[in-house]
């Protein structure tokens, strides 16, 4: 991932203005480090099934990696969850304003589509790739998710509704990182049992989340915890320890699945869902 790293440093070319902080608030949050999952996932299913097309892939890496962080930005503002922490860093509306925190999030969210749309693929495939983006991270994907989250905070839903909430705000990005990388190697029906796959890890993805929201610092998220209360989550609903029940099955379940996967993206992704699906216990 260092190499990817580096394609991100790279690849943010901001317009000299008369605006004295524009370019340091754009670079900020997304250089501030994060897991960078999603690319991960993406760029390990490329390397598993074309190596060659992996620095093409960075491309669509970079889109992804752009419209989540646009997500945290937009996520931690003081109207959605307001927290001054993020990445270990203080966050844009604390470090700058709200509107530049706005602002970047916008610019980060469009500069993903002008990534995809410039990367070095066919037509069809640029178009998929975009497609799929903005399907899954947009008005019936990620943006979807987070207005039932807010609009619901402090009114309990039962677990099918937050089931859905999650897969929304969360598991459709991660289950497109892994389609995206299919569609870059012209696997498209590997692609969809890629899609139901991360459709799982990521609802567990995000109920570890929630788990780590009451068992973290802020110091150990490098972001703040203890902010859930009044959010729909598997925690505040059912409890800690259903929760970690829920995550048990739920990771179990995802460790056979990867069972079934052919030999060699099994051992790509293996290291890195390992880490991951275990994260909570
Ligand atoms: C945080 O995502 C938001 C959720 C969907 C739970 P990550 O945990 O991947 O955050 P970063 O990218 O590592 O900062
Ligand atoms: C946010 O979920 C998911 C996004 C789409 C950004 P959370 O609000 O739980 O994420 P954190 O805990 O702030 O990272
Ligand atoms: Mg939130
Ligand atoms: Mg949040
Ligand atoms: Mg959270």
């Amino acid at each position: 991932m260092q190499k990817f790293e580096a394609f991100l440093l790279e690849n943010l070319p901001v317009s000299k203005s008369i605006h004295p902080t524009y370019e340091q608030a754009l670079h900020a949050m997304l250089m501030a480090g994060g897991k960078r999952f999603r690319p991960a996932l993406l760029l390990g299913v490329v390397k598993a099934l074309n190596p060659l097309m992996i620095e093409g892939a960075y491309h669509a890496g970079y889109a992804i990696e752009l419209l989540h962080t646009y997500s945290l930005i937009h996520d931690d503002l003081p109207s959605m969850d307001n927290s001054p922490l993020r990445r270990g860093k203080p966050t844009l509306h604390i470090l700058f304003d709200e509107v530049t925190a706005i602002l970047v999030g916008d610019a980060l969210n469009t500069y993903a589509f002008e990534v995809l749309s410039q990367a070095p693929f066919s037509d069809y495939t640029r178009v998929r790739l975009i497609s799929e983006l903005a399907q899954n991270g947009g008005l019936n994907g990620m943006v979807l998710g987070q207005a039932i989250d807010c609009y619901f905070e402090n009114t309990p839903l039962d677990v099918e509704d937050i089931k859905f909430l999650h897969t929304n705000k969360t598991a459709k990005l991660i289950a497109a990182s892994l389609k995206m990388g299919a569609i870059i190697v012209g696997e498209e029906e590997l692609g969809e049992q890629l899609y139901d796959f991360g459709i799982k890890l990521g609802l567990l993805f995000q109920i570890q989340d929630d788990i780590l929201d009451v068992t973290q610092t802020s110091q150990e998220a490098g972001k703040l915890t203890n902010n859930d209360e009044e959010k729909n989550s598997f925690v505040t609903i059912l409890g800690l320890e259903k929760t970690m029940q829920e995550a048990n099955t739920l990771a179990d379940e995802l460790l056979k699945e990867l069972e079934s996967f052919d030999t060699t993206l099994k051992a790509e992704l293996e290291p890195l869902l390992t880490k991951y699906i275990n994260r909570h216990r």
